[in-house]
C-alpha cells in the first residue's frame, strides 16, 4: 500500500467559514504562502462561487503561491464548477473539489432530491469538472450517515465519471474511530476501481474525535487527510493538521512508516500566524502548538526532563519549531536582521514592504529598548493585515478624562462609512467610557463575549495587546489592538472586532443563497 499520506489543508475554506475566523484576501495570501512553506500537498483556498471575496482570494493564491495544488470547492453544479475553474486558471497545479450530500437526511430535507437524481448530478458534475483539470475530487457530504449501498454507488459513479480523489466526510462529527475505520475498509472492499483513486477523509470534531477518526481511517487505508491549522472549522472544527502529522511521525511504530510532505519545523509558526490573523488564540494546553505543550511545571517532571528529555517529552519542541530562545532586536539592528527574524516568524515580504516595516520598526525601537517577536507580529498586523479599505468604522479622534476624583468621561469623533459622528459618555473606567461613547455615536449595543488586555513584553514600556470578542447583528467576531497606550489598544480592538462583524455580516448576506443548499 502507498507509503505516503497526502495533506489537504482546508484552513482557508472550512476553517475560514467558522464564526470569528473570516480573513481578508491579503491575510489569506499570507497564510497560503506559509502553508506552502509548511509543505502541504493541497491548499483548499476557498469556495469560488460563494462570494466575490472567495473568488478573488483563490485567484490571487493561484497566481502567487507555487508548490501545492490549489483547490476550490464547488457544489455539484456546472455554474459553480465554471467559476471555480476561472478562479484557478493561473494555478501551477489545480484541483476542483465538487460535492453533494448522499445521506437520506440531507437528500430529503435539504436537497429535496431522490437518490437517482443525486447520482445523475454526481456524474454530470465530475465529468464537467474534468474539462478543466485532470485533478477532480468528489465528496459525499454526510457520508457517515449515508446508507451504505447508496454510498458505494455514489462513489462508483464519481470514479466512472473521472474523479481522481474520493473524500469521505464525517460532516457532522458523528463517527467514532473503530466504526469510521471499518467504513473506510468496507468502501475499499466494495467499490470497484477504488484503488485507482486516492481515498480521503474529512472529519469534524463535534465529539472531539476528529483527529482519532482521521488516524484510524489512515490505518484502514485512507491516504489523504483533510485538516486545518489549529483544528479550526465549522462548529467544533476539523481535524487539526499539526496533531495528525505529528501523530504519524511520533508513532511510526503504530502507523508504519507513512510519510507526509510536511516540514514539521514550520508547524508552530503556521499556527501562530493563523492566531495573529484571526485574533483567536489556541488554548494553552492545545496539543503540539499550545503555549504549555512543552512546559513542565511539576518538580518531578522538571527534574526528569533535566536529567533526560525523553522522560516526559515524546517529541522534541524543535521538531515542531517551538521557539526555545528569542532573538531581541533593537534600534541598532539592520534591515537584514529584521528580514531574517520576519522569515523565522513565517512572514515573507517584498523589498518594498520590508522598507515600510523597517521604518515602523525603527520608530518603535526608538520608543522601546527591545523589540520582541510579539512586537514585530503586532506591527505587521497593524500595517498589513487590517481589513484595509473594508473598514466601515474609522476613529478620527478620542479624548478621555480620568483620575481618582472624577467620573471617567470620553468624547469620540468617528467616521461610519464616511459619515462623521460624535458622542460623549461616562463609564466605570476610561476604557468603558470610550467604548460607550463609540456605541452611542453609532447607536449600537453589541454584546461583549470577551475582553482581555495584556502586556506583550515584561517591561512598563511594553505595548499592550487588547482582544475583544463580541457579537453584533448575529455575527461573532474577534478583534485585536496593540499600542503602548492601553486605552487606544482597547479602542482599536473593539473597532477591529466591530468592523469584522460588519464586513462578515455583509459577506454572509452575499453567501446566503449558497448556504441555503447546505453545510459547506
Ligand atoms: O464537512 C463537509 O462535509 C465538507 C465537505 C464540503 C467536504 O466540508
Ligand atoms: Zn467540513
Amino acid at each position: 500500500m502507498e507509503k505516503r499520506v497526502f495533506v489537504f489543508d482546508t484552513t482557508l475554506r472550512d476553517g475560514e467559514q467558522a464564526p470569528g475566523f473570516s480573513m481578508t484576501t491579503e491575510e489569506k495570501l499570507q497564510l497560503a504562502q506559509q502553508l506552502a512553506r509548511l509543505g502541504v500537498d493541497v491548499i483548499e483556498a476557498g469556495f469560488a462561487a460563494a462570494s466575490a471575496g472567495d473568488f478573488e482570494a483563490i485567484k490571487l493564491i493561484s497566481e502567487r503561491v507555487k508548490g501545492p495544488v490549489i483547490c476550490s470547492l464547488s457544489r455539484a453544479l456546472e455554474r459553480d464548477i465554471e467559476i471555480a475553474a476561472e478562479a484557478l486558471k493561473t494555478a501551477e497545479r489545480k484541483r476542483i473539489h465538487t460535492f453533494i450530500a448522499t445521506s437520506e437526511i440531507h437528500m430529503k430535507y435539504k436537497l429535496k432530491m431522490d437518490p437517482p437524481q443525486v447520482l445523475e448530478r454526481i456524474k454530470r458534475a465530475v465529468s464537467f469538472a474534468r474539462n478543466f483539470t485532470d485533478d477532480v475530487e468528489f465528496s459525499c457530504e454526510d457520508a457517515t450517515r449515508s446508507e451504505r449501498e447508496f454510498l458505494y454507488r455514489a462513489i462508483e459513479t464519481a470514479i466512472s465519471a473521472g474523479a481522481t480523489v474520493i473524500n469521505i466526510p464525517d460532516t457532522v462529527g458523528y463517527a467514532v474511530p473503530e466504526e469510521f475505520g471499518q467504513l473506510i475498509k468496507d468502501i475499499k472492499d466494495n467499490v470497484p476501481d477504488i484503488d485507482r483513486v486516492v481515498l480521503s477523509v474529512h472529519c469534524h470534531d463535534d465529539l472531539g474525535l476528529a483527529t482519532a477518526n482521521s488516524l484510524t481511517a489512515i490505518k484502514y487505508g485512507a491516504r489523504q487527510i483533510e485538516c486545518t491549522i489549529n483544528g479550526i472549522g465549522e462548529r467544533a472544527g476539523n481535524a487539526a493538521l499539526e496533531e495528525v502529522v505529528m501523530a504519524l511521525k511520533v508513532r511510526k511504530d503504530h502507523f508504519g512508516d507513512l510519510k507526509t510532505s510536511v516540514n514539521t519545523r514550520e508547524l508552530y509558526k503556521t499556527s501562530r500566524l493563523l492566531c495573529r490573523i484571526t485574533g483567536s488564540f489556541v488554548q494553552p494546553n492545545k496539543a503540539v502548538v499550545g503555549d504549555n505543550a512543552f512546559a513542565h511545571e511539576s518538580g518531578i517532571h522538571q527534574h526528569g526532563v533535566l536529567k533526560h528529555r525523553i522522560t516526559y517529552e515524546i517529541m522534541n519542541p524543535e521538531e515542531v519549531g517551538f521557539p526555545m530562545s528569542r532573538i531581541v532586536l533593537g534600534k541598532h539592528s539592520g534591515r537584514h536582521a529584521l528580514r531574517k527574524r520576519l522569515e523565522d516568524l513565517g512572514f515573507r515580504f517584498t523589498e518594498e514592504d520590508i522598507n515600510r516595516i523597517f521604518e515602523k520598526f525603527k520608530a518603535l525601537a526608538d520608543k522601546k529598548k527591545e523589540v520582541y517577536d510579539e512586537d514585530l507580529e503586532a506591527l505587521i498586523y497593524q500595517e498589513f493585515m487590517k481589513i484595509e479599505d473594508q473598514e466601515p468604522i474609522k476613529i478620527e479622534h478620542f479624548q478621555v478624562q480620568s483620575g481618582d476624583s472624577i467620573v471617567p468621561t470620553a468624547t469620540v469623533k468617528l467616521l461610519y462609512k464616511g459619515e462623521e459622528k460624535t458622542a460623549t459618555s461616562t463609564g466605570n473606567g476610561p476604557v468603558d467610557a470610550t467604548v460607550k461613547a463609540i456605541q452611542k455615536a453609532l447607536g449600537i449595543n453589541p454584546k461583549f463575549l470577551d475582553y482581555s488586555i495584556k502586556a506583550l513584553t515584561p517591561n512598563t514600556d511594553a505595548q499592550a495587546e487588547a482582544r475583544v470578542v463580541l457579537e453584533f447583528g448575529g455575527v461573532k467576531a474577534s478583534g485585536r489592538g496593540v499600542d503602548t497606550d492601553v486605552i487606544r489598544a482597547s479602542v482599536n480592538a473593539f473597532v477591529d472586532a466591530l468592523n469584522r462583524a460588519i464586513v462578515r455580516k455583509e459577506y454572509i448576506l452575499q453567501r446566503s443563497e449558497i448556504r441555503e443548499e447546505g453545510t459547506v
